[in-house]
């Protein structure tokens, strides 16, 4: 019998395509992603597909199960440069991960208590030399306010579940990372009222 641990997340087979149509005009041709939060392992898999062997990616989760799903995607599609998934919480101040070019998160931020973009920001500060990328995807209020009526019927759905989770203010987020010093993102209006923001560290 196959042992077959892949996880399937409905939103990830929709929104790769527009995320890699993103990333493609930002990931560097060569070198090494990190993605934090990388959950069924989906995104990884697609996006290191659509890539030259030369870009190596390094898949993360906290969540054994999910850690087991992005292994599962990585065997299943052969795909050569995809590193093991690694156990790696954002809001550890010790990340098992020391340098990287460019560092993604889809859908995290709003999934987890703030003080894992509190870490996320100061871990990717860390690990990316000037000019590396920090990408990160998903709905983001904009000057206090929902950008549509969905996704606030969402963000009551996530303070509900978890009170410490919620959709986060764009605003605070960008100040956040420039505290860590990642210039001004530019934002990617995305389907679904999602946001692509891209961050460049800079010295
Ligand atoms: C909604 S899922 C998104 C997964 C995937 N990126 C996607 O878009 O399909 C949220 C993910 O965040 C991970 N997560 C939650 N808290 C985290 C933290 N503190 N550090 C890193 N990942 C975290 C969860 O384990 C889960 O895999």
């Amino acid at each position: 019998m196959i042992d077959d641990r892949r996880l399937y997340a409905p939103a990830a087979a929709r929104n790769r395509e527009p995320i890699r149509e993103v990333l493609q005009r930002h990931l560097p041709p060569a070198g090494l992603v990190l993605e934090i939060a990388s959950g069924t392992g989906e995104h990884v898999a697609f996006l290191a597909g659509a890539s030259a062997p030369e870009l190596i990616f390094q898949p993360s989760d906290p969540d054994a199960a999910a850690r087991a799903s992005i292994d599962a995607w990585a065997t299943m599609l052969s795909l050569p440069n995809v590193r093991p998934a690694i156990a790696l919480d954002a809001a550890s101040p010790v990340w098992p991960a020391t340098a990287a070019d460019a560092v993604l998160s889809i859908n995290m931020i709003h999934i987890a208590p703030w003080r894992a973009t509190l870490g996320l920001m100061s871990g990717a500060a860390r690990i990316l030399d000037d000019g590396g990328l920090l990408y990160l995807y998903g709905p983001f209020r904009r000057h206090g306010r929902h950008t549509a009526v969905t996704n606030e019927t969402f963000d009551a759905d996530l303070r509900q579940t978890n009170p410490e989770w919620g959709v986060r203010d764009l605003e605070t987020v960008a100040e956040l990372a420039a505290a860590n010093g990642f210039a001004p993102p530019s934002v990617i209006e995305m389907p679904a009222n999602n946001l692509s923001l891209v961050f460049r560290r800079q010295s």
